[in-house]
């Protein structure tokens, strides 16, 4: 897991001194903080068919809870008879796999060096979720470039049947390899939890997406919290400061309490989702779910960016 982004490399001054006043304050919740509680699940009822939505599960800092909302969302509309699709994007010291006891025979760089497709990567979890492995323990993969990266998501576009929902579980940090990622899908997941360091790494992420990638909506995710309240509070401290300084939309998506019930699934290479459905963090999910169920139409590519299920949209210059 990689630490705090430095905060003096990712904000301006300016930000920084208003946002060290502005976090922290209470005021009336944005109206966003209100849509996702609001919304009812409608996972009860059959998927319309529809474009494949990529949703990229982001947060920019280590540890936060991407794998474990990328992998129990996932498996919560699996079990909802979504087709989903599960890319662990975090290349190099990716663990989808693992958290789900799988044990994959080849992984994203076989796809790279052109000695298999996408379909062969495959490895289906419980309750038919696909995972497309993003391979561990090899350097090269953790040090790819935007040509690799822009290889893997157009290799999306091979797929016989697209799923439902792609969700992309991506790395810490701000690297290429994780606005690349973010920048292609559809939706951007932002993981949040109440630390400094999660709100300013979170923030620094998107103003990165929205400054040099054109990302303009973001959905956040409060994870670890105590209740509601800290959920949208915590919403509420992020939404400040990227309403004020950034041209961005962050909408409050949902939220995952604590609950020890997700280490030990981990523990014992599952998601909660499966082992303890009734579990504080799994009817979280089935909500998350719902609400992520409910969002329109994902909008398409345009043809200046690389995007996953994009067709043959035109690189931007200099990737
Ligand atoms: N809501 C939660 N309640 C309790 N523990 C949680 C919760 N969410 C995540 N965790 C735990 O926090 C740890 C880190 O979670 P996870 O691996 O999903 O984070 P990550 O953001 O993907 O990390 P990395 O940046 O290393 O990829 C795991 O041990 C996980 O079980
Ligand atoms: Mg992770």
């Amino acid at each position: 897991m990689s630490g705090a982004i430095a905060m003096n490399q990712a904000w301006g001054l300016k930000d920084m001194l208003s946002a060290m006043t502005g976090l922290g304050t209470q005021g009336a919740p944005p109206p966003q903080a209100h849509q996702a509680a609001t919304q009812a699940a409608t996972l009860g009822v059959p998927a319309p068919r529809r474009p494949c939505r990529a949703i990229a599960v982001a947060g920019g800092k280590g540890g936060v809870g991407k794998t474990t909302v990328a992998v129990n969302l996932g498996m919560t509309l699996a079990m909802a008879g979504r087709d989903v699709m599960l890319l662990d994007a975090d290349m190099g010291l990716a663990n989808v796999d693992v958290l789900l006891g799988l044990v994959p025979a080849r992984h994203l760089g076989h796809l790279l060096d052109g000695s298999c497709g996408i379909e062969d990567l495959v490895l289906t979890a419980p309750h038919g979720l696909k995972v497309i492995p993003g391979g561990s323990g090899a350097r090269r993969l953790a040090q790819l470039g935007n040509g690799e990266h822009a290889a893997v998501i157009r290799a999306f576009d091979e797929l016989a049947q697209p799923p439902d929902y792609l969700l992309v579980d991506t790395a810490a940090g701000l690297s290429d390899n994780v606005a690349m990622f973010a920048a292609a899908a559809d939706e951007v997941v932002l993981v949040v939890c109440d630390e400094p360091a999660s709100l300013t790494d979170a923030y620094a992420l998107v103003k990165v997406l929205s400054r040099d990638f054109g990302v303009r909506r973001f959905r956040m995710v409060a994870n670890m919290v105590r209740n509601a309240g800290e959920a949208r509070a915590l919403h509420q401290k992020l939404a400040r400061v990227s309403d004020r300084f950034l041209d961005v939309v962050l909408d409050f998506a949902g939220l995952v309490p604590h609950d020890e019930r997700l280490r030990q699934a981990i523990r014992r290479q599952g998601a909660v989702v499966d082992l303890w459905p009734s579990s504080r963090s799994a009817q979280a999910f089935k909500q998350l779910a719902g609400a992520v169920d409910t969002w329109g139409e994902p909008a398409r590519a345009g043809l200046d960016r690389i995007a996953f299920f994009g067709g043959q949209a035109a690189p931007v210059a200099g990737w």
